[in-house]
């Protein structure tokens, strides 16, 4: 299955699961769509595979902890769009260690939990960016859009006091939110969109072992990002939002 050349087409990572795979559901509701799903695995992928049969997803592997797989799903994905991406969302996050926990407590945490948290939410997302860059050129769209959290934005965390804790996971996506607006700066004269984006609270895999209960639906979460998505543009680039585009950090 491979896209038409008026579709647009939106690439989207960490899509086996959780709101990456609730927004390839959505997107492709659209017949003018083409989703590319990006996953870890194939052979674990099964979520998708209803998707796949409807005709507006194709499904394409590479771990995000490992940029030396990039270059081949970009090929790959360049294969079923024809060349061209129109929207890449960088979903694919996760936390490790201490930093899955609400401790406050720095030294509870590891170095290689802060490198795997590095390499996952920041370094990943970078550096897939850079390898669908030739593909975003032959766009008019040309949007990148890096699923962040209100955890990266320094500004919740003085507001709470410290209250919560996730630390290595915070600051991989204040990274992520500082790396964002570095392609931005170098890009923004070229027609190209940066921003990260926090999908709030949401109840997935990722935070059902949490004592305090996530209040959003993965549906309503994305349904909320992706209007905001569907409606933005240039004049967006460089900034961090929240559900519906709200600039406000502390929503969740
Ligand atoms: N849920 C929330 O409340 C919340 C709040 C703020 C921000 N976020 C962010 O939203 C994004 C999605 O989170 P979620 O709640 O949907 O999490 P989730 O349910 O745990 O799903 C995570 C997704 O990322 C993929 N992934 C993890 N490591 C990967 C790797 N090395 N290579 C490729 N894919 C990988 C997973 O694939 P596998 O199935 O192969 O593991 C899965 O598809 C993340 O960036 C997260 O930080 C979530």
């Amino acid at each position: 299955m491979s896209a038409k050349a008026t579709d647009k087409v939106i690439v989207i990572t960490g899509a086996s699961r959780g709101i990456g795979l609730e927004w390839t559901k959505q997107a492709s509701l659209d017949p003018n769509t083409f989703v590319v799903a990006v996953v870890r695995n194939l052979s674990t992928a099964n979520l998708l595979e209803p998707l796949v049969a409807g005709g507006h997803v194709a499904v394409v592997e590479a771990d995000m902890m490992r940029p030396e797989t990039f270059a081949q799903a970009s090929e790959n994905i360049s294969a079923v769009t024809g060349g061209r991406v129109d929207v890449l969302i960088n979903n694919a996050g996760g936390w490790f260690g201490a930093g899955a926990t609400s401790s406050k407590d720095m030294s509870k945490s590891t170095p290689d939990e802060w490198s795997d948290a590095y390499k996952l939410n920041t370094v990943g997302p970078v550096f897939f960016t850079k390898a669908l860059l030739p593909l975003l050129e032959k766009s008019a769209v040309k949007q990148v859009v890096n699923i962040s959290s209100f955890l990266g934005n320094t500004g919740f965390h003085e507001a709470t006091d410290g209250g919560f804790g996730y630390i290595s996971y915070s600051v991989a996506k204040g990274a992520l939110n500082f790396a964002t607006l570095k392609y931005h700066l170098q890009l923004k004269d070229q027609g190209y969109t940066f921003i990260t984006l926090n999908p709030g609270y949401v109840a997935t895999d990722l935070t059902h072992t949490q004592e305090q209960k996530a209040p959003l639906t993965v549906e309503a979460s994305v349904s909320r990002c992706k209007s905001f998505v569907d409606r933005l543009t240039v004049v967006e680039s460089g900034g961090n939002y929240s559900l519906d585009g709200s600039k406000e950090p502390l929503v969740y």
